[in-house]
Formats: C-alpha cells, structure tokens, sequence
C-alpha cells in the first residue's frame, strides 16, 4: 500500500498561532508524544529565530529516535549554518528551507526578480546539502506562484540537491480541484520528482485544508504537513488527526498508510491543547469533547440499537474513553431506562414515567444534567411508594 510521510510542525507553524508561547520543557514533552504518536518527522522550531528555538530544536533533536527531526531555516547561510549546530546531533539531520515564489511575495516582500529568487533557493540548497542529508525545499505561497515558474524552480533545487520539495498553500485560498491539479501538473512537468518527496502544506483560512490536503494525496503527494488540533497562523493549519481518521476510516478509496498510532490521537490533543491553553471547541471533528457525543432521542435510540446507525468512528479507534450517551432535552425514553439501568436501578414503567417527566423539566431549565442529576431523579422515585 502507498505510504504518506506525516511532518508535524505544531512546534513551528502551530506555535506561530497568535498568543501561543511554549517553553523548551513544553515542546520536548509535545515531541516525546509526537514520537510516541508515530509521525514521520517533526518541525521542532526555527533554530535562527531565537535562543530559545535553537535550544529547543536542539534537544529535541537529541533526544527523539524514531521520528526524522527538522528545523526551519531562511535560505541563508547564516541559517542554515545556526540549524546545523541545533540539528547536527539528530539521527538523520534534516533542514527545511523556504523562499517565497509568488509574485506578490517576490515583488513587495523579497523585493527581488524571479531570476534573483532562482539563484537564491540554488545557493541555499547547495550550501545545505553539503551539511544535511536530508533537505526540504518550501516555496512559499507556492499556490499563488505561476505555475511555470514553480516546474523552472523546482527543476533547479532538484538539481541542487534538494530531497523533498513542499508546495504551500500558504494563505489557505485554494480549493481542493485547484490544488490536486497543481501537483498532478508538477508531477507531469518536473523533471526528477519521482526521485524526491513531493509534500502539501495547507492553511484552513477558507475552511478547507482537510479537503485540500486529501486533494493532494489523491494527485501523488507523498507527505502531508500539518499540526495537532489544527493551530497554526490565522485560522490554522491542516489538522493531522483529521488527516489520520480520514485515511483510515476511507481506506477504500484512498488506499494509502501511514505510520500513525490512532490511539494516541485523544492524548496528543489533550496534551497540546493543555500546554498551549487553546481550547478545542466541542465540535471539533476527531478530537472535540462532542465528537462523539449523542443527545437526540432519535441518535440515541439508534445508538442503543446499532451503534453503527450514528457512529463512523468509534471514541476507542483515537483512544478516547467512551462516554455515556449525553442525556438533555432532546433525549428519548430509551436511552433514560437505559441509563437507569446502568446506574443500578430497578425501576417500575410507571416511576421511569414519573422520573422522565421529572427529568424532562430539569432539562428544560438546564444545559447539562449530570450523573448526580440522574442519581437524585431516580433515587427520588426509588424511595417513594
Ligand atoms: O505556510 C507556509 O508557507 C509555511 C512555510 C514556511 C513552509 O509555513
Ligand atoms: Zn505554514
């Protein structure tokens, strides 16, 4: 079965996300799980952009074994030589170096011509393939760069010595036919891409990264590039448990693996959202407290009968506990008896009458009942004769 690589870069896009700051002992506990995880490489931070970021991708590169470790470098010298000393005690040392491509970002922000650029990612890639095994080349805003001057760039770092190259929808404004055709055409126009890895890297500032990096994979990406509940500048990054759940759980059509342990979803999220203090909104695919959660008598009924009538995924497949069917006003009798039951008690037609009147106006005046809601309702009918 064909393989996807998953890079992580909730250490490097993920903490760009406004208001998130981790320290050094923060993000080597994120690795340690993202190793534990199983994802193929990590982005453990930009090692020239702080004392702080060049200690951190330096332990962690130190210390994980089992996934790739890799730091972010401007294609710079002086960058890539301050990556070199984070990474160089890595299993496998791997640099990823980005260059804008798109006009606007070449004209108002690099201020040089495309020629220019070329020479530049040239330079940089050479330079840092002397150094590292392992190079990513990312350009940037690839998605917004013409087309033909990605396949003549490419073709040159290539060249140059890069090992994978990284086609960003940076801004997130593709769509996910746009951005399949974009890796169906390099893969069609680049010389040698059979010989490197060709990756996406998706932003969700139009709600669609999921869908746009599914795209990908499905026009012959070989990584997928994204974070842990989805933080990342603006509104995010691609979330990678998304990605994993998708994969396995469409087998049939995508017919694709990773080295992923999906029992360890629930914990990466916890664990990340715990220590960045972003909180995962409750109906957030995969991993929100809802996500598996049933409330209306109808859902309930079915659930009780099949659980396949209204589950795809099942809390144990990402190594969540499995809650109790959530009981509110839309829950139906059947799923009220059933809980009755598991709580140990015995009682008559007409008491759980009584009682699910009882609980149906409690649930009218509140959001959530609780398991000591339950518990007084139905104790209240159990002593009463
Ligand atoms: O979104 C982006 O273009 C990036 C690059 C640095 C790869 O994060
Ligand atoms: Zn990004």
């Amino acid at each position: 079965m064909r393989k996807i690589d998953i890079f992580d870069t909730t250490l490097r896009d993920g903490e760009q996300a406004a208001g998130i700051n981790l320290n050094t002992a923060e993000k080597i506990e994120i690795a340690r799980q993202l190793e534990k995880f199983g994802v193929t490489i990590i982005e453990a931070g930009f090692p020239a952009s702080s004392p702080g970021d060049f200690d951190a991708v330096q332990r962690i590169a130190n210390m994980v074994k089992n996934s790739t470790v890799t730091g972010l470098a401007r294609a710079m010298k002086s960058d890539i030589d301050r990556s070199w000393d984070a990474l160089r005690g890595a299993e496998q040392p791997h640099l990823h170096i980005f260059l804008a491509t798109s006009p606007i970002h070449m004209e108002h922000k690099l201020m040089k011509t495309p020629d220019q650029v070329v020479d530049i990612a040239v330079e940089a890639v050479k330079y840092a393939s002397k150094l590292f095994p392992l190079v990513q080349w990312s350009a940037e805003d690839a998605f917004r760069s013409d087309k033909e001057f990605l396949v003549r760039i490419i073709n040159q770092v290539i060249r140059a010595g890069a090992t994978t190259i990284n086609v960003p929808d940076t801004v997130g404004y593709a769509t996910p036919a746009e951005y399949g055709a974009l890796f169906k055409y390099l893969k069609e126009n680049v010389t040698g891409i059979e010989k490197v890895k060709l990756s996406a890297h998706c932003h969700d500032d139009l709600g669609m990264a999921t869908a746009n990096t599914i795209a990908a994979i499905e026009n012959g990406a070989d990584q997928i590039e994204g974070t842990i509940n989805g933080l990342g500048e603006r509104a995010g990054n691609v979330a990678i448990e998304e990605i994993a759940v998708v994969l396995h759980i469409r087998k049939d059509i995508y017919g694709v693996q990773t080295d992923l342990k999906l029992n360890e979803i629930k914990r990466t999220s916890q664990l990340v959202s715990q220590l960045t203090g972003v909180v995962i909104q409750p109906n957030k695919a995969i991993v929100g407290k809802n996500a598996f959660a049933h409330e209306s008598g109808i859902h309930q009924d079915g659930m009780l009968k099949n659980r396949e009538t209204y589950e795809i995924i099942t809390p144990e497949l990402i190594g969540a506990t499995v809650e109790p069917l959530a009981l509110g006003k839309h829950s139906g009798r059947h799923a009220f008896s059933d809980r009755a039951i598991t709580m140990g008690f015995d009682l008559s037609a007409d008491k759980l009458n009584e009682a699910f009147v009882e609980f149906k106006k409690l649930a009218d005046r509140k959001k959530e009942i609780t398991e000591e809601d339950l518990f007084i309702l139905f104790t209240d009918q159990q002593i009463r004769y």
